[in-house]
């Protein structure tokens, strides 16, 4: 019987962590990108061109779905993707969705849910919170050059989560059949504001990070600015003002069920991460 497991997304924050989780448990990885692979174990894959998704699905066993950002609406590029591991045959898929995708029906990450859930296939949905990896990615620029936190997010708490447990649930999903055909949301043990999230980045840095508070239409405008699609630009703001009102607050257990350990903390992950906020 095949042994193999695709991943969508390998070199991404999220698939690069469960690929190196998949290999440590001496699993055989398929590593699909969009780009010309340059090594054996990859294979080409563009979920937006829908090109190559018959040959990275054959003899798969295990997949791990999850749809690259800056594009809206994702059950686009996940519905084919589930529709071609049915066809494969494979047994088991773990979809990244995304937390407070299910708040509605007919939201894009919510129809690939659906999906998945309607196809067949032994699934299981994992909805992740704001990612921690967020603040050495998406918010370094203000960080790194101004020593600031430019959100319109007000004082609401948000419980991040390391990237890296949402690989380590995804990878245990994948292997495991303890938790079938379930969706879970995943979140950090802690519940943290923008200022406390500044004043872990100051203490593990030596710097003075604020966060400073910015009008949506600014937000908006800067994203615009660092050349993001006028769509996705509008989404991110929308979810920013989801963070805004509150949702994202809310703590699960489900890292710590899953894994059998606590989540990683934003402190811990600061300290690791500390030379990506040092000028
Ligand atoms: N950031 C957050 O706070 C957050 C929170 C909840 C959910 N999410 C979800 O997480 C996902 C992003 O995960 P991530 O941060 O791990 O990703 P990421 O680091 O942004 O990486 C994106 C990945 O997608 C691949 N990719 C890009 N274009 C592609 C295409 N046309 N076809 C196939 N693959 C393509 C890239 O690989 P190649 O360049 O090699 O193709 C890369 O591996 C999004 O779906 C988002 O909704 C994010």
């Amino acid at each position: 019987m095949s042994n193999q497991n695709l991943v969508i997304g390998a070199s991404g924050t999220v698939g690069s962590a469960l690929v190196q989780n998949l290999r440590a448990r001496g699993q055989t990885v398929r590593l699909a990108t969009s780009r010309a692979p340059t090594q054996p174990d990859q294979v080409q894959l563009d979920v937006l061109q829908r090109q190559g998704l018959a040959a990275a699905f054959q003899g798969v066993q295990r997949a791990f779905l999850m749809a690259p950002p800056g594009y809206v609406p994702q059950d686009h590029l996940l519905v084919p993707l589930i529709e071609q591991a049915r066809a494969a045959g494979v047994q088991k898929v773990v979809l990244m969705s995304a937390m407070g995708a299910d708040a509605a029906p007919d939201t894009p990450l919510r129809k690939a849910e659906l999906a998945l859930e309607a196809s067949g296939l032994a699934w299981n949905t994992i909805r992740p919170n704001w990612f921690m990896q967020n603040f050495h990615t998406f918010w370094v620029q203000g960080i790194r050059e101004q020593g600031r936190i430019f959100l319109p997010i007000g004082s609401a708490r948000g419980s991040f989560i390391d990237a890296r447990d949402i690989a380590d649930v995804a990878a245990e999903l994948l292997l495991g059949d303890a938790h079938g055909d379930q969706a879970f949301d995943l979140t950090g043990a802690e519940a943290l504001n923008h200022d406390e999230v500044a004043a872990i980045l100051s203490r593990e840095t030596g710097r003075d990070i604020r966060h400073q508070e910015i009008p949506p239409e600014a937000m908006l405008q800067g994203l615009l600015g660092a050349g993001l699609p006028a769509p996705y630009a509008e989404f991110l703001v929308m979810i920013l003002g989801y963070f805004a009102a509150g949702y994202a607050e809310r703590r699960t257990d489900a890292v710590q069920r899953i894994t059998g350990r606590a989540p990683r903390s934003f402190a811990a992950y600061a300290r690791e991460f500390r030379a990506q906020w040092v000028v």
